[in-house]
């Protein structure tokens, strides 16, 4: 049977009840806590950044999956390994030397992903893709939750997973964004591997059984 990873998304949390949030992704069923990064730049909105990732590591029992939606992620590495990330997404978008920054994060001890907004073609990759323990793709177009799922992701994660067996890559398949029960199951019967969602969790009346529900769809 699959297990297929479900990665609640902060940046829908109540921020003023974050640590109680938390609690609630510890408690339940999820794998990893998805926390996006954004910079006012790269996407029109600005989330929340350091200190508040460092007091979400603090109390995370979980894999902390970071999304970085900044210009230069370079810059940040370091300090991104340093507040809790363990694995570091950086958009294929933002990197003028991808294979380079790749190379950056794992030398820091983190796993490496790289996203790639809704108009960008997974076959962009094929010369790197040994290199990425993890591809996000975007099924919006990043800078804010709750939007609706794109449905040309559905071929978009045939096609990366098709070039990830090709070329016998370890890479594991993220969807992220408009993620609900209605094309859960789909995704993975497409490759998807972990799902992130963040609105139909901490929309719901009761997230914790939310996310049981998408990880009892989920497991084919
Ligand atoms: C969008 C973010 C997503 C977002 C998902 O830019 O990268 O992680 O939080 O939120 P939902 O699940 O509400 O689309
Ligand atoms: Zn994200």
């Amino acid at each position: 049977m699959k297990n297929t990873l479900i990665a609640p998304s902060v940046l829908a949390a109540d921020f003023a009840n974050l640590q109680r949030d938390i609690e609630m992704i510890n408690t339940s069923e999820a794998d990893w806590f998805h926390i996006d990064i954004m910079d006012g730049v790269f996407v029109p909105n600005i989330s929340f950044g350091m200190p508040v990732l460092q007091a979400i590591s603090k109390h995370a029992q979980k894999t902390v999956d970071v999304h970085l939606m900044i210009v230069d992620p370079d810059r940040y590495i370091k300090t991104f390994a340093s507040l809790g990330a363990n694995i570091l997404t950086v958009h294929y978008e933002a990197c003028t030397h991808l294979h380079r920054t790749l190379q950056a994060i794992k030398a820091e001890g983190m796993k490496a992903g790289v996203a790639l907004n809704p108009h960008t073609n997974v076959s962009l990759l094929e010369d790197v893709i040994k290199d990425i323990d993890l591809v996000c793709l975007m099924s919006v177009n990043p800078g804010f939750g709750g939007q609706s799922f794109i449905e040309n992701t559905y071929i978009k994660v045939e096609k990366l997973k098709e070039l990830i067996i090709r070329k016998n890559a370890p890479t594991v398949i993220e969807i992220d964004g408009g993620v609900t029960d209605k094309n859960a199951k789909q995704l993975v019967q497409a490759g998807a591997d972990v799902l992130v969602a963040g609105s139909f969790v901490f929309g719901a009346k009761n997230p914790i059984q939310t996310i049981a529900d998408l990880k009892k769809i989920t497991a084919l």
